[in-house]
């Protein structure tokens, strides 16, 4: 193999081998980026409707059940109308984000959990420790990340509605029915604030930043192997093939071809410089020899 063969093998070989390795970190990270980004943005907007929620149930709730007896009012301190309220909010701006609360005996038959809602209840019913579950779901438009958090029955305030019919406002008897709802204990968890964030343009987002980073490498690689090239061409296979040239012809014996003429103060000119003093000792040799043969 020639002297380009043997550097360009290794050049691309090393290029290759470390593309690769960049590749796979970098589009490892860069999804990983991706995904903790979105799963702190669900993380806010939980924090947020849970405070809503808070607020509700603390602070409107009472104060409106002591003063007035409307429907419209009443609803107004309850967490769970609360959060829909601040999540329609969201949604004006925001409306991939979705927001629900699922409980195994909704008052409300839409809150009726979904299997994999249902698992998710489950599993933070049998663990009182665990408070926080999250991973990503496969929908028709894309991944979605999902964040779930278990709702606990903290407060006896909440149990003002979900305990029996007749300890309940009539309001809420009368909108939602006499079965769904109650029998609730305190301490209990009795479902889960799911929030939902789709993935898709976090990771077209970082995809892209992955193409842009591996054509950049790519073409600075390109750039750097053409310029290695000339490079090679220029100092060291020119000059050498040159010097290849004269002395196969001087070891034919032809001391026709001229001197090696290289300028300079790298290794070749050095080389061609010895090149040439050894070749005037050799045709002065022969000189000596020829006239001690001939004469
Ligand atoms: C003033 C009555 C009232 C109080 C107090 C109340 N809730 Fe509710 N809750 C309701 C009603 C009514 C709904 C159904 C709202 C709807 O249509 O979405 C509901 C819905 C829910 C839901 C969604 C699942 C379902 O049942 O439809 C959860 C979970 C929930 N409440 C938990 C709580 C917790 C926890 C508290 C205490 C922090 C609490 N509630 C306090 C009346 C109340």
């Amino acid at each position: 193999m020639k002297l380009r063969g043997k550097f360009n093998s290794m050049l691309v070989l090393v290029f290759g081998l470390g593309l690769g390795a960049t590749g796979y970190l970098s589009y490892k990270q860069l999804n990983e980026n991706a995904r903790d980004e979105v799963l702190s943005n669900a993380r806010v907007l939980m924090e947020t409707i849970l405070s809503a929620r808070t607020w509700a149930v603390n602070e409107v709730g009472p104060n409106l059940r002591e003063t007035v007896e409307g429907e419209d009012l009443l609803m107004m301190g309850i967490p769970s109308y609360a959060a829909d309220k601040v999540m329609e909010a969201v949604q004006k701006r925001f409306p991939e984000y979705g927001y629900r609360e699922a409980a195994l005996n909704p008052t409300n038959v839409v809150h009726r959990p979904a299997d994999w809602e249902a698992k998710i209840i489950n599993s933070f019913r049998s663990d009182a420790n665990k408070t926080e579950e999250w991973g990503i779901r496969q929908s028709p438009k894309g991944p979605i990340l999902y964040l779930a958090h278990p709702i606990q029955i903290k407060q006896a305030g909440c149990l003002a509605c979900h305990t029996t019919p007749d300890k309940s406002p009539p309001q809420v008897v009368t909108k939602y029915g006499a079965e769904n709802g109650y029998g609730w204990k305190l301490k209990e968890i009795v479902g889960a604030q799911i929030v939902s964030v789709p993935l898709s343009v976090s990771i077209d987002n970082a995809n892209r930043m992955f193409v842009t980073f591996m054509g950049t490498l790519t073409g600075v690689f390109v750039v750097l192997f053409i310029l290695l090239n000339l490079m090679l061409t220029a100092l060291i296979i020119k000059r050498v093939g040159a010097m290849a040239n004269i002395a196969d012809e001087i070891s034919k014996g032809n001391f026709e071809m001229g001197e090696f003429n290289e300028k300079g103060s790298d290794e070749v000119a050095h080389l061609s410089a010895s090149f040439n003093r050894m070749r005037r000792s050799i045709v002065k040799a022969m000189e000596i020899f020829s006239k001690q043969s001939g004469g």
